[in-house]
C-alpha cells in the first residue's frame, strides 16, 4: 500500500506544489539523451512530472505507480504516456531501453525481499542491455536531521492555502519514519500521512544490483543536491 501522501486524493493533489520546481529532473532527461534511450519506463512515476518531460522529447514513455490518486493526476497531464497502475513486480517484458526511479522511490522498499523483487521486475521490463538509473539518499548525509523544519504554507490552485508540517517520528537506522500533516485552510480539514524510508549505503546498493543481474556502470552525484544522493547507473546483463 503506498503512503497516503501519494494515495490519498487530497494529498496527491497538493504534491506537485509542495515539491517545487523539480530542479532534480533535467539531469534524468540528460541521462536518457546520453544513453540514447527511446523507450523509457518511469517506476513510481507518481504525478508524472518526469514521464511528461520525457514524453515531450518524443520518447515512448511508460509510467507505473501503485497510487491511483497520483496516477489520475498524471493521466490528466499527458495522454501520450502509457500510465500503468501497479509496481515493478507486475510488469511484463516491455523492451524498455531505460528504467528510472526519481524522487528517491528506491527508498520505499523497506525489506531486502521487496527491493530484490523490484530489481528483478525492472530487469524483466528492460531489454537485454537496457539501463536502470535511480537515486537514493546517502545515509552519511543524515537528511532526516533537517526534516523537522517549521511548517510551510502554499497556495494550491483550485484548493486554496494548505499548510504542511513535517515531523520525524522514529530513527531506527537504516529506517527513518516521519509524519507529514496537511491542513487545508479553506475548510480546516487535517490529513496526516505516515511514511518510512530505508537508507542504503553505496556498497549495499551495488551488491543488490549485482545479485539481480545488473552491472554497475557509475555512481554519480545529483547535480542539484551535491553530496546528498547516490545516482546509480546500471545495465541489465
Ligand atoms: C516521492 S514519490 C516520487 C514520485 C516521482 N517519481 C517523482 O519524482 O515525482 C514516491 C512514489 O513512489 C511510489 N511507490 C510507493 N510504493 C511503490 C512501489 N512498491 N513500487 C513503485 N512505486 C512505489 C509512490 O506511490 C510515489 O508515487
Amino acid at each position: 500500500m503506498p503512503d497516503a501522501l501519494f494515495a490519498h486524493p487530497r494529498l496527491a493533489a497538493v504534491y506537485d506544489v509542495f515539491d517545487g520546481d523539480r530542479a532534480d529532473l533535467p539531469a534524468y532527461v540528460r541521462i536518457a539523451d546520453e544513453l540514447a534511450a527511446r523507450r523509457v519506463l518511469d517506476i513510481g512515476c507518481g504525478t508524472g512530472c518526469l514521464a511528461v518531460l520525457l514524453a515531450e522529447t518524443g520518447r515512448t514513455v511508460i509510467g507505473v505507480d501503485p497510487a491511483e490518486a497520483s496516477l489520475d493526476l498524471a493521466r490528466a497531464k499527458d495522454p501520450r504516456v502509457e500510465w500503468r497502475h501497479g509496481d515493478a513486480t507486475t510488469l511484463p517484458p516491455l523492451d524498455a531501453d531505460l528504467a528510472v526511479m526519481t524522487g528517491n522511490v528506491a527508498q520505499v522498499f523497506l525489506t531486502d525481499e521487496d527491493w530484490a523483487a523490484t530489481l528483478r521486475g525492472i530487469r524483466t521490463a528492460l531489454r537485454p542491455g537496457g539501463h536502470l538509473v535511480f537515486e537514493t539518499r546517502r545515509p552519511d548525509y543524515r537528511a532526516w536531521e533537517t526534516w523537522n523544519a517549521p511548517p510551510r504554507t502554499r497556495e494550491v490552485p483550485g484548493i486554496g492555502e494548505v499548510e504542511e508540517r513535517f515531523e520525524v517520528t522514529e530513527v531506527r537506522l537504516p529506517l527513518v519514519s516521519f509524519r507529514v500533516t496537511y491542513t487545508f485552510l479553506a475548510d480546516g480539514s487535517v490529513v496526516p500521512s505516515d511514511s518510512t524510508l530505508r537508507f542504503r549505503g553505496q556498497d549495499e546498493v551495488a551488491a543488490s544490483l549485482r545479485e539481480q543481474g545488473y552491472r554497475v556502470l557509475d555512481v554519480r552525484q545529483a547535480p542539484d543536491r551535491p553530496d546528498r544522493e547516490f545516482v546509480f547507473l546500471a545495465r541489465a546483463e
